[in-house]
């Protein structure tokens, strides 16, 4: 794991983006896709900004194909809380993606055919060659998607239940506990770590104390996150509250040296 620690948030965001645009600039020029695989929250919202003016100044989104993590279940796809609003507001409606690249699980689906939708969407990934980027945040629990403690190295996308913990992060979104969904789809540990490259971000202190078990606690189904040390090209983006706890030999301190697209 490569340990970053940027001296705010935007200027994270925007060395983030600009992994993502030099990715997608490399794979336009000889024609080929980019593989994305997208996170929502808080967290990646100035990331995507910076993609977004990254995309003003000329990188298409034309030929990029992506995963969402998760999405709520059960949830209208139209509702302002759900991770397809999410997606809309703050990249889709401003990049030139085609709308059939982009995938969002469905949190409409009926209970029935979840087990078999999941399995096409893993199957999607696949067709289109896997995920060249993945992006993530990191829960309060140390969850990574809405792979919650507990849950497996092998797991891939499926029904999950949300933890007390996550619920209650999710009612400044739905105004109170009883509106928060209990359950969600999620894309599985296994599907995150075949990612070629991973790219998390975490911002302020009370992202602390879970980065410090990710980045330097035991590998365990009791942090999804710590999985990570297992990923071979796996890059910490952090701002220096949320690496305070961290040994200090284990980060880099970077200005943002990244050329611009
Ligand atoms: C979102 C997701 C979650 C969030 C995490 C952090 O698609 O998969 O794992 O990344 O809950 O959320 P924020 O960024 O709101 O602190």
């Amino acid at each position: 794991m490569e340990v970053l620690v940027f001296e705010s948030i935007k200027s994270g965001s925007l060395y983030a983006a600009q992994l993502i645009a030099n990715e997608i600039v490399t794979n336009n020029s000889v024609q080929e896709k980019t593989v994305l695989g997208l996170a929502t929250g808080s967290t990646p919202i100035q990331m995507y900004d910076e993609l977004v003016g990254l995309h003003k100044k000329g990188v298409s989104f034309a030929n990029v194909v992506s995963y969402n993590l998760d999405e709520y279940y059960p949830i209208n796809n139209s509702s302002s809380q759900s991770y397809h609003s999410f997606m809309d507001e703050h990249l889709f409606k401003h990049v030139d993606m085609h709308p059939e690249n982009r995938f969002i699980p469905n949190g409409e689906i009926e209970e029935s055919a979840i087990s078999n939708y999941c399995e096409e969407y893993e199957q999607s990934i696949s067709r289109n060659g896997g995920i060249d980027i993945q992006v993530l945040g990191l829960g309060l629990n140390g969850h990574i998607g809405f792979n919650e403690p507990g849950s497996s190295r092998d797991s891939r996308t499926r029904k999950v239940d949300l933890s007390e913990v996550t619920r209650t992060a999710a009612i400044k979104q739905f105004g109170k506990e009883e509106l928060v969904p209990a359950t969600a789809i999620s894309m599985g540990i296994k599907t995150i770590l075949e990612a070629e490259q991973i790219i998390v971000m975490a911002w302020g202190e009370k992202k602390a104390d879970m980065i410090k078990e990710c980045v330097e606690g035991e590998v365990s189904e009791e942090v999804p996150g710590s999985f990570l040390q297992t990923h071979p090209n796996t890059k910490i983006i952090l701002d220096a509250s949320a690496a305070s706890k961290l040994s200090t030999e284990n980060i880099s301190l970077v200005e943002n040296k990244l050329s611009k697209t």
